[in-house]
């Protein structure tokens, strides 16, 4: 199947496929993570809008980025329906069409995951952000677990096909660390009613240093 059915299936199919891991906790979970949110704002792959209930008026500015034109086109129509009007830019976190030094707040949900190239996604996060800014990310990641990390390793290619890209086995905290932040918060949690490949979960918040 093409990759562009296979995208237009996803961004159809995402909120339903969602919704029990929503509503078994992980709607809250993004909305303690969001409650840390400051200044101008950056979401990047903000999907369908799965964050939108938590973004602020008090926030100097919100950009959301999404390279997906059917998950973006959600996107627009969940925005209208509340009543927001943040800056939609269709683009991918590798190539960000903003100023060095011109945000203090990233917000990554369920998304390093999925980026082509997760080094340089962090590096442009890492330009993008001011000295003393942060990056709020909950991730699913590789399991702690050797054996349960080999499992992933094992499934990671038809779990990629079926989630549209998603790499189910990515050491996402430590590339962080790698990518020069600081990791201030870092908590181990589960995805809620998720497959077991994609289950173990960090949310923390990452200091780009000043
Ligand atoms: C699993 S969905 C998560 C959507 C949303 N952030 C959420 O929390 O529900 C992954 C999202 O990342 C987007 N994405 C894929 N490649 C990307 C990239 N290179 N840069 C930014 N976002 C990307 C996808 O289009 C999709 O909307």
């Amino acid at each position: 199947m093409a990759s562009g059915v296979i995208e237009k299936i996803f961004a159809a199919g995402y909120d339903r496929f969602m919704s029990g891991t929503e509503r078994a906790g992980l709607h809250e979970r993004r909305g303690a993570l969001l409650a840390g949110a400051t200044g101008d704002v950056l979401e990047i792959g903000a999907g369908t809008g799965a964050n939108a209930d938590f973004y602020r008026d008090d926030w100097a500015s919100l950009t959301l980025i999404e390279p997906s034109g059917p998950m973006a086109k959600r996107l627009r129509t969940k925005l209208a329906a509340k009543g927001q009007s943040p800056k939609v830019i269709e683009a991918g976190a590798e190539r960000l069409p903003l100023p060095d030094a011109s945000v203090d707040t990233v917000i990554s949900t369920l998304v390093l995951c999925t980026v082509g190239d997760l080094d340089a996604s962090l590096a442009e996060l890492r330009r993008v952000l001011r000295p003393g800014g942060r990056l709020l990310f909950l991730e699913h990641v590789r399991n702690e677990n050797e054996k349960s990390a080999r499992w992933q390793d094992r499934l990671h290619k038809p779990w990629k096909v079926f989630g549209n890209g998603c790499n189910c086995n990515r050491a996402t905290a430590a590339a962080i660390e790698h990518a020069g932040f600081e990791i201030e918060v870092l908590d181990h949690d589960s995805l809620p009613k998720a497959p077991p490949v994609v289950r173990p979960m960090i949310t923390g918040v990452a200091l780009k240093p000043a």
